[in-house]
């Protein structure tokens, strides 16, 4: 090669070197992984959009295996999530084409508030026409919250102090009220806002008593199911439904109790529920079999931990919990908590993969271990919670 050659070549390598170069601070800056994790959740997101509108047939879970959506009526205790969802969505997005959408399918849920047959009047009817309400100013939604309340608290028993639960009677159990049922309280501390009829806060802090006073163990767990007897208003029996045995700690079950008492202290400002659901949180966070990336088996008992399915909806629900908790009380441990179990939710991990067609975002939540379904499978209240937590986060922000 002569030297004129040599220095053309000399002058080609540097050049491509720096252009190459120069493109890497660039390359850098946009990590791969979160763009593809990010336009998934858009894609799972647009998934829910595209479900055909059938009031009788809301999406609850996903069987991968079988490839089929299971869809239940307006009288499924989940059929609120799925418009929350939407409500959600749009909150995060400011889409209009998700608000269009929740409307309709808010709008199927109204027939419930008249249910007397079930304490799942909040999941159903607060997820959905309370979400609503967060978006825009609706004196019908406004109605409805209130009617529902009425309904629910013809459940109320004055001797135990509770709503009652559940009207099966497969158990022979007289006056079941499982952990849940804190969650329908905030539909009635609403209704008492929007009515200004004290009557259903009332009944709301009593039935928070009750669950206080009665349904924690001495380390702080909490019982599922608790059996009262409506004679004299003590406690029957102490036992589970969907846990492993009567003494372990279902992990949906925590994961209601910690969100329970927080919101219940929204309303009330009582010391005790806030000091309830720390020491609940701190059983749940700090447990000994709780995984690295946060999202608990179904069980914290379970009998072949590590080889037991996880639950994503008792993740999502104690992460979108402990942001309020936070608010409360300051301490930066609980929004860390939060935060370190969205990103792990926020990955192709736990994030429903591309391929699969249907209406949810999240895989890995279990549902029901005693009728072993839903196990393991994307699940309608695992992305309510999500996109709740996410909803949160951002207005801290
Ligand atoms: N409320 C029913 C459940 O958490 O599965």
């Amino acid at each position: 090669m002569d030297n004129n050659k040599q220095i053309i070549l000399f002058v080609f390598i540097i050049g491509f070197t720096t252009l190459i170069t120069s493109c890497k601070p660039n390359l850098k800056k946009v990590d791969e992984k979160d763009i593809s994790v990010d336009s998934l959740l858009n894609l799972r997101y647009e998934q829910l959009l595209q479900y055909p509108i059938d009031s009788l047939a809301f999406p609850r879970s996903y069987t991968i295996k079988e490839g089929k959506i299971k869809k239940v009526p307006s009288k499924d205790w989940t059929s609120g999530f799925f418009p929350g969802n939407l409500w959600q969505i749009f909150e995060l997005t400011q889409d209009n084409r998700y608000k269009e959408v929740a409307k309709k399918w808010t709008a199927f849920v109204e027939k419930e508030k008249f249910n007397n047959h079930t304490h799942d009047m909040g999941f159903k009817v607060f997820c959905s026409f309370g979400n609503g309400l967060k978006s825009f100013e609706n004196q019908h939604y406004k109605n409805i919250v209130v009617k529902s309340a009425q309904t629910l608290i013809t459940r109320f028993d004055e001797k135990v102090g509770s709503i009652r639960s559940w009207d099966f009677n497969k158990h022979k159990w007289s006056f079941p009220v499982i952990i849940d049922n804190m969650m329908n309280l905030e539909l009635l501390f609403e209704a008492t806002k929007i009515s200004k009829d004290s009557m259903y806060h009332k009944i709301a802090v009593a039935h928070a008593n009750t669950t206080l006073q009665n349904h924690f163990r001495p380390n702080n767990s909490t019982w599922h199911v608790l059996d009262y007897n409506p004679e004299n208003g003590k406690v029957n029996t102490r036992v589970t439904h969907q846990g492993i045995s009567d003494d372990s700690s279902w992990a949906r079950g925590q994961g209601w109790a910690i969100y329970g008492f927080t919101m219940a202290y929204r309303y009330t400002k009582n010391p005790k529920y806030l000091e309830q659901a720390k020491a609940t949180a701190s059983f749940f966070t700090g447990h000994k079999n709780m995984p690295e990336d946060g999202i608990p088996y179904w069980d914290f008992d379970a009998p072949n931990i590590p080889n037991e399915p996880r639950d994503v909806s008792a993740a999502a629900i104690v992460a979108s919990a402990l942001i309020e908790l936070y608010g409360y009380t300051n301490n930066e441990s609980y929004l860390n908590y939060s935060k370190k179990v969205l990103n792990s939710l926020q990955s192709k991990n736990y994030i429903l993969a591309e391929n699969v067609k249907a209406p949810f975002i999240l895989n890995h939540s279990s549902g029901d271990w005693s009728k072993r379904a839903e196990m393991d499978e994307p699940i309608v209240y695992g992305d309510y919670y999500f996109l709740e937590a996410l909803t949160r986060l951002k207005k801290i922000k």
